[in-house]
């Protein structure tokens, strides 16, 4: 049983394969205490952890001291206004003025499936997959009710976690803070690993102590960012990939978000994620519920290696729902490096007719193609082809591709209007602007108010239109600025702060709509490169655009940042041209492939004009992923060597899950004078069976390998890759 109520103790056991989360009831008053989470221990008696014999002494047995008990009391879901002085998870404002909330244990369910959300993404799991545990409590004063919501996926060792907040009172509330999670632990001198970047350089690891004060990572800008990422793990000092202790949250959302780590008085450390709460109020009629979010948390005993292998199972089984997760997807060639705005049929049907001489599966034609979309300052919003561009239409076009053997697909940024738009002429007030302001441009354009039904409706069928018109079968969904200028034409003022909240729940609206017209498209999400790469996003779309940096060598810390927590399987990585249209560097087309092998694999160039060398490669590397990209989906990823830590070269592999088959990826990035060779030690082979590296004769067991290792030739010249691949004889 993954879920176990002890009555008499009043505590909750949760228990995965490998780890243990319990909950206690404690005093008269019903708190919900954190008892435990960590390795999976066997004697539910774990309620002598809740520190309720020491002092400050529980309120029951002492209310002299209520503050100090709330200020150091281990909390499943600490609330605001009453004592407890660290970051709360739930604030309101009543119509009096008044903000505290105190929340008592009334009865909890444990049940078993579970669906998603509604509305919201989330993860999903079968009667013998998943189990939930709902625990009811109240407010006695202002009669708003929080559900806690536990998903407990016991073989693959996560759990995941929610609130629903109810108003139970008379009179209508405004919550300002609803988080979707908080775990109280000791400290066990943490640092924090989070990521960020920025333009073409998201997902950079970066890891820092966690000392007294608050440690958060965040986002206000509408969406998750390229800036800042809805993730963080606490890790035992020295942890390694194999070796120590780790507890890790990642959002299931697209907007702003808030990750913190604090580490309090008493050494103690509280991490909370949720929605941010800056710029967010929700108005709770009587009657009404708002459902937070999910947060998926993962303990590792075993290193950050582990932790990564269970987000991407995870993700792999319970989160993406499209009928592409399992299947290798056509080779894709798009045409945004090869032309930019510079293209017509013509151009195209060159483009795809050599690239389906070589092997390349589908011509993804990019932004351009639409109104009068000759740069990137207007026609956002006029999704009507272009005929001057696409002579013959259309159609004309993806039957002419089909005809060649290849799939078409098409980029679309439904979500924006350009100010130089026949749409904006006809609806200014469809943007996202405060009256009596201009609002500010990014990239030369405006968000749309998809929170209005109208303007929802209307960028959807903009789309579906399109889609309908033509044998279509992927769609590249951008999303090319970050919102500001935060104000609806339609909302009253009082629900103007649900803004953010209710964008982020239209876009899941219009993909979700998308996926049921269109069950079979292959959706990849995209954002300005990888500004929206986030697990809500996975919900709709198996890929995600990485990157608009498609340099192999920037690639490999992109790379290791966002396979730090999502698979392969979900990576957008192409083979670009040289020199680099974003860094100007030029690698080897061979490299080039090698990384982007590590994602769902494309080309971003023009074909007919690339030099004949790198093209005669191109069916040698249509053959490479065929042969890899089962393992690559599917397999369990080790990291090696990252090039972000040794500044020299990077190395990681996929193996199978029964261990018949590996494949590493080694990328010399600078080469240094007197290495003959590197000693690299592969990972995840089993110790007993026998291996044979592709290319040698001679026969090894799987403990040699890893213990002992290989020595990889050193490469002549920087930028250089090698593949190892490693079968079982
Ligand atoms: C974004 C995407 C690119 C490309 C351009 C088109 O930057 O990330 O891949 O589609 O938009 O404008």
């Amino acid at each position: 049983m993954a879920i176990q109520f002890y009555e008499k103790e009043q505590l909750f056991k949760l228990d995965t394969k490998s780890t243990t989360y319990a909950i206690g009831i404690v005093d008269e008053e019903k708190f919900v205490g954190h008892i435990y989470y960590g390795e999976k221990v066997s004697d539910y008696r774990l309620g002598y952890l809740m520190r309720t014999e020491e002092p400050p002494f529980v309120p029951s047995k002492n209310d002299r001291d209520r503050v100090s008990f709330l200020d150091s009391f281990a909390m499943e879901y600490p609330a605001h206004g009453l004592g407890d002085y660290r970051e709360s998870c739930i604030s309101i404002r009543t119509l009096g003025g008044n903000v505290a909330l105190s929340l008592s244990y009334i009865s909890h369910e444990i049940t078993k499936g579970k669906v998603p959300f509604q509305g919201l993404p989330s993860s999903f799991g079968s009667e013998e997959e998943c189990s939930v545990l709902s625990i009811l409590c109240e407010d006695k004063v202002t009669g708003i009710r929080v559900v806690l919501q536990y998903g407990v996926f016991e073989d693959v060792d996560v759990i995941t976690r929610s609130v629903k907040v109810v108003n139970g009172g008379a009179e209508e509330v405004y919550l300002t803070k609803v988080y979707s999670a908080c775990l109280d632990m000791d400290n066990k001198e943490f640092e924090a690993i989070s990521l960020h970047g920025s333009w073409a350089r998201e997902r950079h690891k970066q890891v820092v102590p966690i000392s007294h004060g608050k440690y958060s990572v965040e986002s206000i800008r509408g969406e998750t960012s390229h800036q800042d990422h809805c993730f963080m793990a606490l890790q035992t000092k020295g942890t390694t990939q194999e070796c120590g202790e780790v507890y890790a949250m990642n959002f299931v959302y697209s907007g702003n978000f808030k990750v913190m780590a604090q580490s309090d008085q008493f050494d103690q450390v509280r991490m909370v994620m949720g929605i941010h709460p800056e710029d967010f109020t929700w108005k709770l009629m009587p009657g009404e519920e708002f459902q937070a979010p999910e947060v998926v948390m993962v303990y590792s005993a075993e290193g950050l290696g582990q932790m990564t292998r269970t987000f991407h199972d995870f993700y792999r089984k319970h989160l993406i729902r499209s009928p592409y997760k399992d299947k290798k997807r056509p080779i894709l060639i798009n045409n945004w490096e090869a032309t930019y705005f510079d293209f017509n049929t013509e151009k195209l049907i060159a483009i795809a007719k050599q690239a389906s001489e070589l092997g390349i599966e589908m011509l993804v034609m990019d932004d351009g193609w639409f109104g009068n979309r000759c740069d990137d300052n207007r026609a956002l919003g006029d999704w009507f082809v272009n005929e001057d561009k696409l002579q013959g239409g259309l159609k004309y076009l993806v039957d002419e591709v089909n005809k060649l053997g290849m799939k078409f697909g098409i980029w679309f940024e439904p979500e924006m209007i350009s100010p130089d738009s026949e749409l904006y002429r006809a609806h200014p007030d469809w943007a996202i602007a405060i009256k009596g302001r201009t609002p500010s441009l990014c990239r030369n354009q405006y968000v749309l108010d998809l929170t209005r039904s109208e303007v929802l409706d209307y960028a959807y069928e903009c789309v579906a239109k399109i889609l309908r018109s033509a044998n279509i079968e992927y769609v590249k969904w951008d999303m090319n600025r970050q919102l500001s200028d935060i104000g609806s034409a339609e909302l009253p003022a009082d629900r103007m702060g649900e803004l953010y909240h209710r964008y982020v729940l239209a876009v899941y609206e219009m993909q979700e709509r998308l996926m049921k017209e269109f069950p079979d498209l292959l959706l990849e999400n995209c954002s300005g490169g990888g500004a929206r790469f986030d697990p809500g996003m996975l919900f709709y779309s198996p890929q995600i655009w990485c990157s608009d940096d498609t340099d192999a060598i920037e690639r490999l810390m992109i790379q290791e940042g966002t396979a730090l927590i999502y698979p392969l399987s979900a990576m957008g990585a192409h083979v670009s041209d040289c020199p680099n249209h974003t860094v100007g560097r030029v690698t080897p087309f061979e490299t080039r492939g090698y990384v982007a092998l590590a994602g769902t694999f494309g080309y971003e160039l023009d074909v007919t004009r690339i030099p004949a060398a790198d093209r005669e490669m191109i069916p040698e590397q249509v053959a490479m992923y065929h042969k890899y990209n089962d393992l690559v989906r599917e397999g369990d990823y080790y990291r090696i060597a990252s090039y972000a830590d040794n500044h020299y070269f990077d190395c990681y592999g996929v193996v199978s899950k029964d261990k018949k088959e590996a494949l590493y990826t080694f990328v010399q990035v600078l080469n240094r004078p007197n290495y003959h060779s590197r000693r690299i030690c592969l990972k995840g082979l089993a110790p007993e069976k026998q291996y044979r590296i592709e290319g040698e004769e001679r026969i090894y067991i799987g403990e040699l390998l890893m213990k002992a290792g290989i020595n990889v030739p050193n490469p002549w010249g920087d930028f250089v890759g090698k593949l190892i691949h490693v079968t079982e004889v």
